[in-house]
Parts: structure tokens; C-alpha cells; sequence
């Protein structure tokens, strides 16, 4: 009686143990909910093998206990009860009924792994995007509107979005998982991969491979816009951004272009283009993007210039293990490298950046 009490006891702890692993369904990181054709059928796949899995489960364990009491041992019951060996007719029951069911599972599992691994990179109607992984960030380039942007990916909704996926360094794995499957990006290769999103939203993107120190914060978004917003978007990303006007951010523009334009392109606001370098995210229209770093998130205005000052303050403690060099000295810190601004300089830079938009 004492021992089922305490196993009564367990059961809120399992509840609560169950809704930590779902995470809550913090910012819709679930397979669970598709908001696409791609990951409804995955999510057709695991609903049958569950349902299957779990009438086996129920079959097997309603013969298994009926068998426990009717031959259990009876009172004044002795020696060995009568031994039974083999049954045709059983054996063939049992052997046939498993295979007619993995049969049952096969036929859309092998449809679906075929079907949803189909190559688009040759469909015009597709949109193509080239996805890096790099530690810890992704970089997106639309390959036909020769477009480049970072960690928020915008892509119109009902339209198929082909990814050619690679890797800058280590494995990584772009996973979406409302819109569908995970996919790794390996270095010095290409996987291609595609997806579409039914309706515009948010869609939160994650690493899946762990790919070093900051791997869990390796996040990005799926930004799915109307096709009219996305022919906006891509138009804005395509016209220079405003030069700076505030004293501050002219000096934070001369900061930059002195110490961050080699791994971080931008428009320059004289030659209207965009320059710099590919070592680190794209920063053109940067003051548009729903998160600083990926996972600071830019919510209320003031958000983004307080996001942008923390992450300058010290990069190494908002994603440990990136491979930017420190803005300011910081003593102690596992980055060596350090750029030796002071604070005015810094906010000069945030200044700067939160400047880059389209008004
Ligand atoms: Cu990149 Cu994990």
C-alpha cells in the first residue's frame, strides 16, 4: 500500500518534468503545431507511428496481464505445470500482424522521405537562399536578388524557399522545427533543402548539431511576410540607408568603418554600397532585425540600443566562444583579441547602428 502511495507522489513531478522537456512550447520550438505542408506531413508520419505503437503497446500488454492471472499460481497448486512448446498458428499470427503494420508505416514514410527531400534549386518559382552556419550565427543570401542578411530570415509565405546549405566551420543543423525537419550543414558541401511557411508569422529556428561553447544560443527567425511585403523588404534591403546625422553617430560610422568594416559588411553611406567584410554578420539594415546577437531580443524601442551596448560591452558574455574580437578590454576575458574602445566610442557605435533602417 506504502509503496503505490509513494508512486502517487511521483506523478506531479512527472507532470512538471513533462512540460520542461516540451520547454513550455516556448517561442513555438515544437514539431508539434506545423505551420507548413512540409511539416504537416512529418507530423502525419510520427501521429501514425504513435497510433500504431501505441495499439501494439495496448494489445501486448492486455494478453500479457490476462496471461499473469489465469496462470498464475493457485493455491495448493504443486510442481511444474504442463509444458508447452511452439504453435503454428500463433507464430504466424504474431509474425504477420507486425509486418502488415510496418508495412502500414512504410508506405508514407518512404513516400514522404522522398517527397520531402525534392531539389528546388532548379525551380524558378522557388526562392533561393544560401544558408551559412558559422559559430555561433547564421548568415542568409538571397541568391537571385543578391541580397545578404543574418539570423532573421525573411521569406514570403506560400512560396517553396530552397536552402543550399553550408557550413563556415563545424557542423551545424538548421532546424525550423514549426515549418519542418532539421537538416545539417556541413563544411565544404552543399545540402539542399526546402521548406515553405501557409501564412505569415514568426517562426523560431534553432541549431540542431552541437557545434561548440555556444551552440544552445546558435538562434535565428523565420520572418514569413505576404509576397507584397516581401518585394518591400527586399526593395528596402536594396536601397542605401540614410547617412548618420547626430555628431555621435557620424563618429560611431568612423569607428566603424575603422575597426568593424573588415569582418562586417554595411552601406556605406558615401559610395551607397554596400562594403566590408564577410567574416561576421551582414549588418545592412541592422536597426530592423528582431534581436541583437540572435537572441537578445529587440522587443520595446529602447531595447535595441540597450541589447546593442550589452553586446559590445562584452561579447564573450552574452555568447561565450564567438569569435568577435572584444570592442572594449575586458580583463580576464578568453578572447585575446581586443578592438581598445572606451565607452564613449562604444556609444557612438550603438549610435551608429541603431541608425541602420529603413524610415
Ligand atoms: Cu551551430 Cu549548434
Amino acid at each position: 500500500m506504502r509503496r503505490w502511495q509513494s508512486a502517487w507522489r511521483l506523478i506531479p513531478l512527472m507532470a512538471v518534468l513533462a512540460f520542461v522537456l516540451t520547454g513550455c512550447g516556448l517561442e513555438n520550438l515544437t514539431a508539434l503545431d506545423p505551420k507548413g505542408p512540409v511539416a504537416e506531413k512529418q507530423l502525419s508520419v510520427i501521429y501514425l507511428s504513435l497510433i500504431v505503437m501505441i495499439g501494439v503497446f495496448a494489445v501486448v500488454m492486455i494478453i500479457y496481464v490476462y496471461v499473469l492471472v489465469r496462470f498464475r499460481k493457485r493455491p495448493g497448486q504443486t510442481g511444474i505445470p504442463k509444458q508447452v512448446e511452439g504453435n503454428h498458428k500463433l507464430e504466424i499470427i504474431w509474425t504477420v500482424i507486425p509486418f502488415i503494420l510496418l508495412i502500414v508505416i512504410a508506405i508514407p514514410t518512404v513516400k514522404y522521405t522522398f517527397e520531402l527531400d525534392k531539389d528546388y534549386s532548379k525551380d524558378p518559382n522557388a526562392l533561393q537562399v544560401k544558408v551559412t552556419g558559422h559559430q555561433f550565427w547564421w548568415e542568409f543570401e538571397y541568391m537571385n536578388e543578391k541580397i545578404t542578411t543574418a539570423q532573421d530570415l525573411v521569406i514570403p509565405s506560400g512560396r517553396t524557399i530552397a536552402f543550399h546549405l553550408e557550413s563556415a566551420d563545424v557542423i551545424h543543423s538548421f532546424w525550423v522545427p514549426t515549418l519542418g525537419g532539421k537538416k545539417d550543414t556541413n563544411p565544404g558541401m552543399t545540402n539542399m533543402h526546402y521548406l515553405k511557411a501557409d501564412k505569415p508569422g514568426t517562426y523560431y529556428g534553432k541549431c540542431a548539431e552541437l557545434c561548440g561553447e555556444s551552440h544552445a544560443l546558435m538562434d535565428f527567425k523565420v520572418k514569413a511576410v505576404t509576397p507584397e511585403e516581401f518585394d518591400r523588404w527586399i526593395t528596402s534591403m536594396k536601397t542605401p540607408t540614410s547617412a548618420p546625422v547626430s555628431a555621435q553617430a557620424v563618429e560611431g560610422e568612423k569607428i566603424f568603418k575603422d575597426k568593424c568594416l573588415a569582418c562586417h559588411a554595411i552601406y556605406n553611406s558615401t559610395s551607397k554600397q554596400v562594403e566590408g567584410g564577410k567574416v561576421g554578420p551582414n549588418l545592412v539594415d541592422y536597426a530592423d532585425r528582431s534581436t541583437v546577437a540572435g537572441i537578445l531580443f529587440n522587443r520595446e524601442p529602447a531595447d535595441l540600443k540597450n541589447n546593442l551596448k550589452t553586446w559590445l560591452d562584452d561579447p564573450q558574455a552574452v555568447k561565450p566562444g564567438n569569435l568577435m574580437p572584444n570592442p572594449k578590454n575586458v580583463p580576464g576575458s578568453k578572447m585575446e583579441q581586443s578592438l581598445d574602445l572606451n565607452d564613449q566610442q562604444i556609444n557612438a557605435l550603438v549610435e551608429y547602428l541603431a541608425g541602420q533602417k529603413q524610415k
